[in-house]
């Protein structure tokens, strides 16, 4: 059993703060390192900004002296391992941006002082590790460190499956980094796996979301063919789910959205490129979830007869239901198509507060109609006085809702 170890977390967001926190679980001294000045003084006072992770889980390490957040890199010399979770996301032309990992990984070689265990946790495309992590740090640093990497795997807000029991990934450039950073996460993880090369682990990562990608595009594309039909998508998905075998079941809705979902599958296919091949599969099913909002903003369009002029409430803007991330979120499409069609919109989410510099508006206002993207357990519409409320989805508590993909629109 490994001793109590010092920790550093680049990076302490939704997958930074997480293995904080199951660092901490298991005794580890931790320091995040996030170069928001909002992010450590709120982790400091004892404030989680993460759903899922309490705040008493971040004051209690705060207060037993085991948890520190900074802003300050300098604060990683001395760690026995250190572990980078920046942002990977697209840059404004759809490519892999890597700028974030790599001014992480800059500055982290400029700190270390001893020969260190580097974990990256951050999904890239594979090879990252090895030819754009290891050159960076190795780069800034007179040391030769060790270097692994354990994609994660965190699904925000899934109550069923979190750290300790969600099986973890683990490769390394080396044996000896793999097995030191196997034995970190046995720590505070039920099941490590361990894989051969460091490449095979990135590749997995991507994969797994890419055959997510790929089956919600399917489930997309057959979504609108069974409404064509006239059949209801919903009905024919949960028969063919009584299945047991072989079978597993996506559900249309109004696009995809996240930092995972729409981003990893294009990290893939960049890297593709650069070997001269491209996934069709990828492409056809980018295009399939890209084309949702203005599918959805149509059946709209034509359920009301025409949006010109009419005033509609947005409901839930972020890209999942009882998460507050709006980061790729559908919402933003789906208000330029309603914009484009005529209609005078206005947004609402009960967990989203501000929103591209707006707050989330009052649900008893003026509204003609609502159209409810993403239905947060937390959504209370008793103050709704205006029109009908359509969905994307129906929602076996709302039966009033009209859904707009899984049913004909009234002709
Ligand atoms: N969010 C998820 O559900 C999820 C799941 C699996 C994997 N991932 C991957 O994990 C990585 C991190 O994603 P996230 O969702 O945690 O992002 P996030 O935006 O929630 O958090 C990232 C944090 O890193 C900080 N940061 C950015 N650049 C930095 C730098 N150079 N130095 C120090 N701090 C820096 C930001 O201020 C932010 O607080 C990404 O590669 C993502 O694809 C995310």
């Amino acid at each position: 059993m490994l001793g109590s170890m010092r920790v550093a977390i680049i990076g302490q967001g939704y997958v930074g703060l997480t293995i904080s926190v199951g660092a901490l679980s298991a005794g580890h001294n931790v320091v995040g390192i996030d170069h928001s000045a909002q992010v450590v003084s709120s982790l400091n006072a004892g404030k989680s900004h993460i759903e899922g992770i309490s705040d008493s889980e971040i004051a209690t390490g705060i207060s037993s002296g085991k948890f520190l957040a900074s802003s300050n890199y300098e604060l990683a010399r001395g760690a026995d391992l250190v572990v980078i979770a920046v942002p990977t996301p697209l840059d404004e032309s759809g490519k892999p941006d890597l700028s974030l990992l790599v001014s992480a990984a800059k500055s982290l070689g400029a700190v270390l002082d001893a020969s260190t265990l580097v974990i990256n946790e951050s999904t890239s495309h594979p090879g990252t590790l090895r030819e754009v992590i290891k050159p960076l740090v190795d780069g800034a640093s007179t040391l030769k460190h060790r270097y692994a990497i354990s994609p994660e795997r965190v699904d925000p807000g899934n109550k069923k499956f979190g750290t300790r029991n969600t099986p973890r990934i683990v490769g390394g450039l080396d044996d000896v980094a793999r097995d030191e950073a196997l034995a970190f996460y046995r720590t505070f993880c039920d099941q490590v796996v361990p894989v051969s090369s460091a490449e095979v682990a990135e590749a997995a990562k991507l994969f797994e979301n890419t055959f997510r990608f790929i089956n919600i595009g399917l489930v997309n594309e057959f979504a609108q063919i069974m409404a064509a039909m006239g059949i209801p998508v919903n009905e024919v998905l949960n028969a063919a789910a009584t299945k047991p075998y072989g079978f597993m079941p996506f559900h249309p809705n109004v696009g995809i959205g996240g930092h995972c979902i729409p981003v990893d599958p294009l990290y893939l296919q960049a890297r593709a490129s650069e070997f001269g091949l491209s996934s069709k599969y990828i492409a056809v099913s980018e295009e399939m979830n890209h084309g949702m909002p203005k599918f959805v903003v149509a059946r709209l369009n034509h359920e009301v007869g025409g949006l010109a002029s009419k005033k509609v409430l947005v409901v839930g803007v972020s890209y999942k239901a009882d998460i507050a991330d709006t980061r790729e979120t559908p919402a933003t499409p789906c208000i330029s198509f309603l914009k484009e069609a005529g209609a005078i919109v206005s947004w609402h989410d009960p967990i989203v507060h501000k929103w591209n510099g707006e707050s989330s508006s009052p649900l008893n206002g003026e509204y003609d109609l609502a159209v409810v993207l993403v239905a947060h357990s937390q959504l209370n519409l008793d103050g709704w006085k205006g029109g009908p409320i359509y969905a994307a989805n129906p929602h076996p508590q709302f039966p009033n809702w009209i859904p707009l993909i899984s049913v004909l629109p009234k002709n």
